[in-house]
C-alpha cells in the first residue's frame, strides 16, 4: 500500500464494535499513511434539508462540514464504515452522504463534469449481525452511484458478518489487509 492520505469515516455507534475494530486495524496497517479520522457519531454537522441553495451557488449554504469537505477532495484513499442498521447505512453515514448532494447537482449543472478534480479511491466496511447479503450489496449500489459523481474508483469491500451469533471477524481482518494491500 502506499497511499499518501487516507481518510477514515467512521460510521459506528459502539466505540468497540466490530466496525470501528476493523477500522482500527486499517489504521495499523495503512501506519505509513496521513491518517484522517471523521467520527460521524462523535462530530456534530446538519443534514441536508433540500433547500437547493447549491442549484444556484454551487456549494451548500452550511459551512460546518468544509474542513471534511476538504480531506474528502484531497484524500488518496477513503475508508467508509458502517455497520448494518434495517437494511442499509447508520443514520449518521446516511445523512453525511446526504450532504454531498452539492457535488451531484454541480456534476449536473456542469454538463456531468466531475466537480472533485482528483480521482481517488475507497473502500466500504460494513459489520452486520446476521448474514447481511441483499443489505450489503444494496449499500454498495448505493455507494457506487454516489462515487460516480464524486470522482471515486470503488476498489473494494469487506463485510464482518453474523456479529450477533459467529462474529466473521478474523475472515473480515483478511479480506481487509488483502483488499488494502491490492490498492
Ligand atoms: C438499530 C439496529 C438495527 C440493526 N439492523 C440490522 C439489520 O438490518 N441487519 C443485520 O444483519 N443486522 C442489524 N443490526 C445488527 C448490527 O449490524 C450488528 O450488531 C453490528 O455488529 C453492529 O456494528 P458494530 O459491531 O460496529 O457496532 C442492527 C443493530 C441495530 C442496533
Amino acid at each position: 500500500m502506499n497511499c499518501k492520505k487516507v481518510l477514515i469515516i467512521k460510521g459506528s455507534a459502539r466505540k468497540e464494535g466490530y466496525t470501528n475494530r476493523l477500522c482500527d486495524v486499517a489504521e495499523e496497517f495503512l501506519a505509513d499513511s496521513e491518517i484522517e479520522i471523521f467520527d460521524a457519531y462523535r462530530e456534530k454537522f446538519l443534514t441536508c434539508d433540500g433547500c437547493n441553495y447549491c442549484e444556484k451557488n454551487g456549494r451548500c449554504k452550511n459551512r460546518d462540514l468544509d474542513t471534511f469537505f476538504r480531506s474528502f477532495e484531497q484524500a488518496d484513499l477513503i475508508i467508509i464504515a458502517s455497520p448494518i442498521y434495517n437494511g442499509t447505512f447508520t443514520a449518521p453515514v446516511k445523512a453525511l452522504i446526504d450532504r454531498f448532494q452539492f457535488y451531484y447537482t454541480g456534476f449536473y449543472a456542469n454538463g456531468k463534469r466531475q466537480q472533485i478534480e482528483k480521482r481517488r479511491k475507497a473502500v466500504f466496511i460494513a459489520s452486520s449481525g446476521r448474514d447481511g447479503i441483499k443489505s450489503f450489496e444494496f449499500m454498495k449500489w448505493q455507494l457506487s452511484c454516489a462515487f460516480s459523481i464524486l470522482n471515486i474508483e470503488f476498489t473494494g469491500s469487506v463485510l464482518c458478518s453474523h456479529t450477533d451469533t459467529q462474529p466473521q471477524f478474523s475472515k473480515a481482518v483478511e479480506d481487509l489487509k488483502r483488499r488494502l494491500t491490492d490498492e
